[in-house]
């Protein structure tokens, strides 16, 4: 049986990319969206099988959220599996903003695309399940640790806009549920993704690793992985939960 799954963030080598990855290995055709539909596209393209798909996508603005489905649902048939990965920390690289320092606007754009992404893409993806069913359905969303422990060197914007991927997903889990379908949220600790890069660039992170238990960073295929998992037969009464993936260096 042909299993879609569409993923968000899926340019470059970040968590989405990744997923991607696991996902098509795992049998499912993908559709790779990205505000960089190139890198997108050329994610696609490198995937096992065949029949995937890039997509541009801006997960801020609804109107292209469901044009991404519609895209994505008339190359491919229905979305079964949704992956919320796209995301954006705005900070100067080695220092997240103090609250004071936080400028408005970025507070908006950071809740713009890590918050408001996840409900448009999900609320486009429930809609279109409630007419036209998909078997083994599937919204996996990426919150952070910082959503949990409050963010460590400032950015309260980046953590409340992860902390609200929270409780959307455990909300979004009981009306999915309707539909057959599962909701869940991970949770990662520091991943050496592009986004990572951008605030702790090469050669800064050995604080960091100092207080994680197995010093060093994780993987995106490690997140990726999970993605795999959480989107397979095997996780199929799994729902509403949060999936902490971050070392052990933040225990709840
Ligand atoms: N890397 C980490 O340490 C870490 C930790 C916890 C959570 N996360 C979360 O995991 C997710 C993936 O992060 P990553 O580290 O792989 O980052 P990444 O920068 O590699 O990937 C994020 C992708 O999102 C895309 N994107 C940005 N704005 C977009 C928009 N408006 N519409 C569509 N796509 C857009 C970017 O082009 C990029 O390809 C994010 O939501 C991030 O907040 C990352």
């Amino acid at each position: 049986m042909n299993r879609v799954a569409l993923v968000t963030g899926a340019a470059g080598s970040g968590i989405g990319a990744k997923s991607c990855a696991s996902l098509a290995d795992a049998g499912f055709t993908v559709a790779a969206a990205d505000i960089r539909g190139d890198g997108a596209k050329e994610v696609a393209a490198a995937l096992s099988g065949s029949g995937h798909l890039g997509l541009t996508v801006d997960v801020t603005d609804e109107a292209s959220v469901h044009t991404a489905f519609d895209e994505a649902e008339a190359a491919l048939g229905p979305v079964a599996v949704l992956v919320c990965s796209a995301g954006i920390m705005i900070a100067p690289p080695g220092k997240s903003p103090s609250i004071t320092e936080i400028d408005p606007a970025d507070w908006d754009r950071t809740f713009a695309v890590n918050t408001r992404g996840p409900f448009f893409c999900i609320r486009e993806y429930l809609a279109r399940r409630r007419d036209t069913p998909a078997q083994g359905g599937r919204i996996i969303t990426l919150s952070s640790a910082a959503a949990q422990s409050g963010g460590v060197r400032g950015g309260a914007d980046y953590a409340a806009s992860k902390a609200a991927v929270l409780a959307l997903t455990k909300t979004v889990a009981r009306e999915a549920a309707e539909l057959g379908a599962t909701a869940n949220a991970i949770a990662p600790g520091p991943v050496d993704t592009p986004l990572f890069r951008e605030m702790w660039p090469p050669g800064s992170e050995s604080g960091l690793i100092d207080i994680m238990p197995f010093k060093r960073l994780i993987e995106p295929e490690e997140i990726a992985a999970l993605v795999a998992f959480l989107a397979s037969d095997a996780a199929a009464n799994i729902s509403g939960s949060t999936i902490d993936i971050n070392g052990g260096y933040q225990m709840r």
